[in-house]
């Protein structure tokens, strides 16, 4: 194994030389690393190499010292002002991760608390899990650049101090028991996460989990959070909305339309 010595930082090469030339249980007692056995030092200012990368600092051999490790692309997540989480956290805020999962304690809890997730993964299952999402999850086709710079900023918004690593959230069957009036009238183009499961088969419309929270997604169309009386309107006749809407006309029951309302979790008049 050919040491590899990335000369970024020359004036610290000294430092990592002098380092590696100290013996291994010296340099276990004073708390260093052996990543430095075959790296240079850099960003020493801002933390210690596993504090960005992750990894096992007293592995000698690369596939050990490597576990779990973050490359460079995600180690930029020790900035949570540069510029790559500022485009991460405008990613999550444009897809919305929020309306299903909790992101820095924020966002509702009808999948998996990220806080938990993005420092107890490995980044190619974080990454898989974004780019080849569960189907109640949306496919946002990032790009992996892009899913890279959203990792980064879950890195950068949980604290380390949440990660969980036994913490798993199964979505295997659909909700029991006889199909709802969303289901029935609403579930064959639009899916929904509720807090007993996900309802719905297809992505024909938008997946309509969290529509009343303040974290759907706002359109064109659409720039605010939803409320009650707006999708009753809706229902009635999405044309007389949005008169290219390509969403038929419901025909639907009073009792229905009640029925939906509270299945998308609709704010009570007297919750309020
Ligand atoms: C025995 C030598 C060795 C040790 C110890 C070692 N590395 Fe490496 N590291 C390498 C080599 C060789 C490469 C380039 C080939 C590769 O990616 O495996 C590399 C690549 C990397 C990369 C780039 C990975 C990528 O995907 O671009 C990072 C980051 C890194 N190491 C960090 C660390 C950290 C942090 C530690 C300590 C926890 C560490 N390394 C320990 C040899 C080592
Ligand atoms: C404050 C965070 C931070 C610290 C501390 C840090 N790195 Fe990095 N590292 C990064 C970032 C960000 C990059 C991407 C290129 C850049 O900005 O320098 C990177 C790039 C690398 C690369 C090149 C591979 C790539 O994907 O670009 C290697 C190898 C590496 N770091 C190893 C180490 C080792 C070994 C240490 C400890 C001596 C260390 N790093 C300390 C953040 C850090
Ligand atoms: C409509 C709801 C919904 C939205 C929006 C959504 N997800 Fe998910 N996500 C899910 C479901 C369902 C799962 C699979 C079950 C679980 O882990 O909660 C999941 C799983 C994940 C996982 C794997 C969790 C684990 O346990 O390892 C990650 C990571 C993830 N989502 C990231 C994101 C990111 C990032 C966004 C925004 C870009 C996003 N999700 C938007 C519903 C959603
Ligand atoms: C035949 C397919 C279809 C059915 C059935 C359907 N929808 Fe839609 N729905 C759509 C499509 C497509 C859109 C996107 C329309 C647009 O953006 O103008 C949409 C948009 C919506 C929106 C707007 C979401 C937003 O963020 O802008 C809501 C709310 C909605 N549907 C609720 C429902 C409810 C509740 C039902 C059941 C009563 C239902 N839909 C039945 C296809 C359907």
């Amino acid at each position: 194994m050919a040491p590899v010595i990335r000369i970024r930082a020359p004036l610290l090469l000294g430092v990592a030389l002098a380092l590696a030339a100290c013996g291994a249980p010296q340099r276990r007692a004073t708390g260093a690393t052996r990543c430095l056995d075959c790296h240079a030092v850099h960003h020493a200012e801002a933390g210690s190499c596993v504090s960005c990368h992750r990894g096992d600092a007293g592995a000698t051999r690369p596939a050990l010292a490597h576990r779990g490790l973050l490359n460079g692309a995600l180690a930029a997540h020790a900035w949570p002002q540069g510029e790559v989480v500022t485009r991460g956290r405008a990613l999550i805020a444009l897809a919305a991760c929020r309306r299903c999962h909790t992101i820095g304690g924020e966002g509702q809890t009808v999948a998996a608390a990220l806080d938990r997730v993005a420092w107890s993964r490995d980044p190619a299952a974080l990454r898989a899990s974004i780019r080849e999402p569960v189907d109640n999850m949306p496919d946002f086709g990032f790009a992996a650049r892009e899913a890279d710079t959203v990792i980064a900023a879950l890195l950068s918004l949980a604290p380390p101090a949440t990660a969980d690593p036994s913490y798993r959230v199964w979505f295997t069957a659909d909700a029991e028991g006889e199909p709802g009036a969303f289901e029935r009238h609403c579930g064959g183009c639009h899916r929904l996460l509720t807090a007993d499961g996900p309802l719905g088969v297809s992505a024909a419309g938008p997946n309509l989990s969290g529509l009343f929270s303040p974290f759907h997604p706002k359109t064109a169309a659409h720039d605010r959070a939803w409320r009650p009386e707006e999708l009753r309107r809706w229902l009635d006749n999405p044309r007389a909305v949005r008169p290219a809407t390509p969403m038929p006309r419901p025909i639907l029951q009073p009792a229905e339309v009640d029925e939906i309302l509270t299945t998308l979790g609709a704010p009570t008049p007297t919750g309020r």
